[in-house]
């Protein structure tokens, strides 16, 4: 089902036309279009989600049920109804055979569809990373630039004061700088979930596993990692208040986190190896063409 492009309302586009496994799960575009785009936001992976506790870049669902669910009817994405996905299983025999074997005595319906499609997600893990073989125990794992780019990341890049744990996230949101607040491509982020004023401009701060493979980078997708590197050396650019936003007490306020490192080539170069250690090797699980959709 994640593969199949018939669930959609135009036919045409499936979970996994932006999420492309052969893209680190991610999509290439700097923000999707199939369905009019979901607006000025890149294509996460759906590599490793399982481990998010609140999804999207806003964190706006709390399950991969419910974001799947989302993803299935958003105009957006693939704007399909209810009644369409369970019309199209239902006239799919190796769907429906599936299903029936799933869910045994469970009528069609479209909640099952959402905790099938979570349940395929949960197989989407990472962990065999050269980074993986080196926590586990194989010193030789890394190259010495690879390894001087973790000092960097732990220590002066200040990095893992946000990218930490097993996915390299904090599962926190944070403000980065990059909300075009006033702007006409402005984007709140979490501000839109909680209306919060103190949530204005955050952002679910992204897992880092496998990054290099799912260019370009941040909720705006207008990035590729050298540039990223670039503006954390630089403290990550400061908005300018617009001069209606001068006595605004609730203009975002970047993370005090950030602050310039002073990092000169090399390091970022090291920075980046590091980052490259952190490469899942290419995936041999489930292909598009493995769909029953296809048949
Ligand atoms: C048109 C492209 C498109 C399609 C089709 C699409 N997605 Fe997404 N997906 C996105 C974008 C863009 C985001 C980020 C949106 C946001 O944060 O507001 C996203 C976010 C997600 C996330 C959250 C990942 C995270 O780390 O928070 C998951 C999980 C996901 N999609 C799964 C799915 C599933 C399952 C389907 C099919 C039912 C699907 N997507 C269909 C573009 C798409
Ligand atoms: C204050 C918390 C914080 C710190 C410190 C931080 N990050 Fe981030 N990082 C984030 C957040 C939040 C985002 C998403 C921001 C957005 O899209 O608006 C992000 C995005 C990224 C991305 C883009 C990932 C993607 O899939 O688009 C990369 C790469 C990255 N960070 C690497 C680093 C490195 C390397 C460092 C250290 C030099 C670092 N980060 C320090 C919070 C942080």
């Amino acid at each position: 089902m994640f593969f199949d492009p018939r669930l959609s309302a135009s036919g045409r586009v499936a979970c996994g036309t932006c999420h492309k496994p052969e893209h680190g799960w991610a999509e290439s575009r700097e923000v999707s279009i199939p369905h009019g785009a979901v607006p000025g936001r890149n294509t996460p992976t759906v590599r490793n989600a399982a481990f998010q506790a609140a999804l999207f870049w806003d964190g706006r669902a709390a399950s991969l049920e419910a974001q799947a669910a989302e993803a299935l009817a958003d105009p957006h994405e693939m704007a399909a109804t209810p009644a369409h996905v369970i019309d199209t299983i239902a006239n799919t025999p190796a769907h429906r055979d599936r299903y029936a074997e799933a869910f045994p005595g469970r009528p069609l319906e479209f909640t099952a569809v959402a905790e099938a499609i979570a349940c395929f997600e949960r197989t989407l893990v990472g962990g065999r990373s050269r980074f993986d073989a080196f926590l586990r125990g194989d010193s030789t794992a890394l190259t010495d630039p690879e390894l001087l780019g973790l000092d960097l990341f732990r220590r002066e890049g200040r990095c893992l004061n946000c990218h930490h744990g097993p996915t390299l996230s904090d599962g926190r949101f944070h403000d980065l700088g990059l909300s075009f607040h006033g702007r006409s491509n402005e984007d709140l982020g979490r501000h839109g979930v909680t209306r919060d004023p103190a949530d204005k401009g955050r952002f679910r701060t992204p897992s880092l596993r496998d990054v290099t493979n799912t260019p370009p980078f941040m909720h705006t997708g207008m990035f590729q990692l050298r540039g990223v590197l670039n503006m954390y050396n630089a403290g990550m650019a400061t908005l300018k208040r617009q001069p209606f936003e001068r006595d605004d007490p609730t203009f975002p306020v970047k993370s005090p986190l950030l602050k310039p490192l002073g990092l000169n080539r090399q390091d970022l170069a090291d920075l980046e190896a590091f980052l490259g250690a952190l490469a899942e090797p290419a995936t041999s699980g489930p292909r598009p063409w493995d769909s029953p959709g296809r048949e």
